[in-house]
C-alpha cells in the first residue's frame, strides 16, 4: 500500500494550524503499519527551507490559463522527518515566506496541476491519493474529468475535510485555468454559482472524511452552505478522529519546555513550567492559570475572550494567559486589557511554537470556547501535559472531552455565551481551590489518556483497503 498525501501544510516544514500537525504525524504512524506514506506540498520560502538542503527530482513546465510556469520537484538531501516529503517549487507562485495569501486560487491551482502533470510520469501508480482541504480539492475532479489525466482516473482518491468553513471559492471566469474537460461536467465544479474546490472534491473524491465523527454529523446540518451536498453524499463520508504525535508532544522529552516530567511527578514538573510562565508574563504562581492558544477568530470564540476576562478576573482569584494572533480588533482588545489586569493577565500576540509547548505544560486549564471545531488538537495536547481542558461541546471537542460531573476529566459547556463561559470557569476555579486532592489525581489520569494516532491510522488503512480490493 502506498499513499501520497497532498497538502498545503506539513509540520515541521510549514505550519499555520492543525492541518500541519496532522499531515506531519499521520504518515509516520502509517509507516508503522507498513504503509509507504509520502507527503507532497508546496516549496515555500521559510525558515525550514532556508535551513535545509534539497535535491531536484523532476523538472518541467506547466500551463495554466494560457500562461506557462516552470516547476521543479525537490526532496530533502538528508531526510530526518520519518517519511518522505516532496516539495513542488513554482517560483513565481509558491516560493513565498507565508503559506496563504490573496492569490491562493492561482497558487494552489498551479500546485495541483503540477502535481497531476508530474504524476503522469510515474511508472508505479500510488494505491491512494489522499487530499487535504480545499487547496487540493480540485485533484479529484481533474483526475476524473480532465482529458489529459485520463490514465490517472483509476487511482482512488480520499479527501479529508479539516475545516469546511474555508472552501476556496473562485469565479467561473477562471474555469479555463482547469485542464480541459467535457464542459457538460462543469456542474461538478460549481456550488451556488461559483467554482467551489471543496464542493468539487466532495463530489468527485472516492471517499470523504472529516477529522472527527461529531463534525461529520454537524456538517450535514450546517457546513457553510455545503450541508445539503454532504447529506446527499453521506454514504461515502465518514469521520475519523485525529490523533496526536506523541513523540513531538511528550512532556517527558519535549525540548521546548522548561522542565520535563512524567505523570508520577506531574505536580512539580508542571509547577516549574508554570513558574517560568508567571515570571515571564508577570502572573501570580499561587493562582490557577487559565490559558488560550489559537487563532484569534470567531470560529475559536476568541472575540469573546476580552469580555470573559473582564467578567471573570474581578470575581475570581485566577490568572489568564493568551497566545494567538488573528483579527486585529480582538488583538487590540486583548492588548488593551494588559494594564487593567497587570499581575493576573497577559497576552502574547503572535505565533510561537516553543511558547505554546510551555503553556500546555505550565497552565492549569486550557480554554477552547469554539463555535466550530472540526477536531481540535489543543485539547489533546493539554491532556497529554496534564492540563485540564475547558471546552465547548462541539465537533472533535465533544468526541474527546468528558465533563468531570459526568464521570470524565474536563469541563464542558454547551453554548458560546458569556454567562456559560464565565460559569464554567468559576466551576473550574472552585474545583481547583476546594478539591485539591481530586484535582491532582485527575491531572495524573489525563496524562494517561491515549490520543496517539495508532487507532485512527488503522481506520485510514481500513478505508484505503476498501478502495483497493485485492
Ligand atoms: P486550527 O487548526 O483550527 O487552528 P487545531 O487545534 O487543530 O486548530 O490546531 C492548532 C495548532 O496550532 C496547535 O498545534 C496549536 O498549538 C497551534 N497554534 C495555534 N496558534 C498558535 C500560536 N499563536 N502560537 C503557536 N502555536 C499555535
Ligand atoms: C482544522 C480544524 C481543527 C482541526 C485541524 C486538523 O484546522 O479547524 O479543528 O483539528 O484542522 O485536522
Amino acid at each position: 500500500m502506498n499513499v501520497i498525501h497532498v497538502s498545503a501544510e506539513c509540520y515541521p516544514v510549514a505550519k499555520v494550524g492543525g492541518l500541519a500537525d496532522v499531515v506531519g504525524a499521520l504518515p509516520k504512524y502509517q509507516k508503522e503499519l507498513g504503509v509507504d506514506a509520502k507527503v507532497v506540498m508546496p516549496f515555500y520560502s521559510n525558515k525550514f527551507t532556508s535551513e535545509h538542503k534539497f535535491e531536484s527530482v523532476y523538472k518541467d513546465v506547466l500551463s495554466m490559463g494560457g500562461q506557462v510556469y516552470d516547476y521543479e520537484i525537490f526532496k530533502l538531501k538528508r531526510n530526518f522527518l520519518g517519511f518522505e516529503v516532496l516539495f513542488i517549487d513554482i517560483p513565481v507562485l509558491l516560493y513565498r515566506d507565508y503559506v496563504y495569501s490573496y492569490d491562493d486560487t492561482d497558487r494552489f491551482l498551479a500546485f495541483q496541476i503540477a502535481f497531476m502533470d508530474w504524476m503522469l510520469t510515474f511508472s508505479e501508480r500510488p494505491s491512494v491519493i489522499h487530499c487535504h482541504d480545499h487547496h487540493t480539492g480540485l485533484i479529484p475532479f481533474m483526475a476524473q474529468e480532465s482529458y489529459k489525466y485520463k490514465k490517472l482516473n483509476k487511482i482512488p482518491i480520499v479527501l479529508t475535510i479539516h475545516n469546511a468553513q474555508y472552501q476556496g471559492w473562485f469565479s467561473h471566469d477562471k474555469v479555463g485555468h482547469i485542464p480541459s474537460f467535457d464542459f457538460s461536467k462543469v456542474g461538478l465544479l460549481d456550488w451556488n454559482g461559483q467554482i467551489n474546490p471543496l464542493a468539487a472534491g466532495i463530489k468527485c473524491a472516492w471517499k470523504v472524511t472529516t477529522v472527527s465523527p461529531s463534525y461529520m454529523e454537524e456538517l450535514q446540518r450546517s457546513a457553510n452552505g455545503l450541508e445539503s451536498l454532504l447529506s446527499h453524499e453521506h454514504q461515502k463520508c465518514m469521520g475519523i478522529l485525529n490523533g496526536i504525535d506523541t513523540e513531538v508532544w511528550n512532556p517527558e522529552t519535549d525540548e521546548f519546555i522548561v522542565k520535563n516530567y512524567v505523570s508520577r511527578i506531574v505536580q512539580s514538573g508542571k509547577k516549574d513550567n508554570k513558574r517560568w510562565l508567571c515570571r515571564e508574563f508577570g502572573l501570580n504562581i499561587s493562582k490557577p492559570l487559565f490559558a488560550f492558544i489559537g487563532r484569534l477568530v470567531g470560529e475559536k470564540g476568541a472575540d469573546l475572550l476580552p469580555e470573559v476576562i473582564d467578567a471573570v478576573l474581578p470575581e475570581n482569584n485566577c490568572n489568564f494567559l493568551i497566545l494567538g494572533s488573528g483579527h486585529q480588533e480582538t488583538e487590540d482588545r486583548l492588548n488593551a486589557l494588559k494594564e487593567k489586569y497587570d499581575g493576573s493577565y497577559n497576552a502574547f500576540i503572535g505565533y510561537d511554537e516553543k511558547l505554546s509547548h510551555i503553556i500546555y505544560a505550565g497552565a492549569d486549564f486550557l480554554l477552547m470556547p469554539s463555535r466550530v471545531e472540526p477536531c481540535g488538537l489543543n485539547q489533546m495536547y493539554s491532556l497529554r501535559y496534564g492540563t485540564i481542558p475547558i471546552v465547548r461541546s462541539i465537533g472533535g471537542l465533544k468526541d474527546t472531552v468528558i465533563d468531570i460531573d459526568d464521570g470524565g476529566f474536563g469541563f464542558c459547556h454547551d453554548r458560546v455565551s458569556l454567562p456559560e463561559i464565565t460559569d464554567v470557569i468559576a466551576r473550574a476555579v472552585r474545583f481547583y481551590n476546594e478539591q485539591p486532592m481530586v484535582y491532582k489525581k485527575n491531572r495524573k489520569q489525563l496524562m494517561r489518556i491515549d490520543h496517539s494516532w495508532d487507532m485512527s491510522a488503522r481506520q485510514y488503512l481500513d478505508l484505503y483497503n476498501s478502495l483497493n480490493p485485492e
